[in-house]
């Protein structure tokens, strides 16, 4: 399979950077291909909510900017797995921006060209927080499945890791849950 992974920290060398570094290596170690893409060397604006992308005229978001590009590397993927940071009970901003925008993959689409083009696509959400588990893993694995609904898509997992290190990188003691992690995703 080929795997798109989108890391959503501004940290690249930080505590999601290195979870998701884990969790490739052994993607890769099953055979998979690793697409890997950095959202914050992306410029994504924000959804400004006109509404184009629903008419048949205008089948995908017509903002100028390098969504496009990140939206056909998804489609391309067998599975796209999301790794971000927990900021303030939910994502940062730029990769937030990147998930409002797949507003034009989902099915709210009208007319002739009305695919849901997230449809039966394989998605995985890995995060890191400085917190505990309780207090976000609940809204955030139910954001995660409210998002995975809405876009039609299936759900390939949802990992939430703990009291990460402000400013430094995941503990390796961490890395069997990684690994663990990318065969549930690694394996359709
Ligand atoms: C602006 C900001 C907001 C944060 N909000 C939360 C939060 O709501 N809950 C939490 O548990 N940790 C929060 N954290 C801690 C980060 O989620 C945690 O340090 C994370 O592992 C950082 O990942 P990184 O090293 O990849 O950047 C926040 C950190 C920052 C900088």
């Amino acid at each position: 399979m080929t795997i798109m992974t989108i890391l959503g920290s501004p940290r690249r060398y930080g505590n999601t950077a290195q979870v998701l570094e884990w969790v490739e290596e052994h993607l890769k170690e099953m055979g998979h291909e690793v697409d890997r893409a950095n959202i914050w060397e992306y410029v994504i604006g924000h959804c400004r909510e006109s509404h184009q992308c629903r008419f048949p005229e205008s089948s995908a978001c017509g903002m100028p900017d390098d969504a496009a590009s990140l939206f056909e590397r998804m489609l391309n993927s067998d599975a796209v797995l999301f790794a971000s940071p927990v900021f303030c009970y939910g994502f940062p901003a730029p990769f937030k921006a990147l998930i409002d925008r797949l507003y034009c993959l989902s099915g709210y689409h009208e007319g002739p060209d009305a695919a849901i083009r997230l449809h039966g696509k394989r998605l995985a959400l890995l995060m890191t927080c400085g917190g505990d588990e309780e207090s976000s893993g609940e809204i955030m694995s139910r954001v995660f499945s409210n998002l995975v609904r809405f876009w039609g898509a299936k759900d390939a997992g949802f990992w939430l890791s703990p009291f990460s290190d402000p400013g430094g990188k995941a503990d390796p003691a961490l890395k069997p849950r990684a690994v663990g992690f990318a065969e549930t995703l690694g394996t359709p």
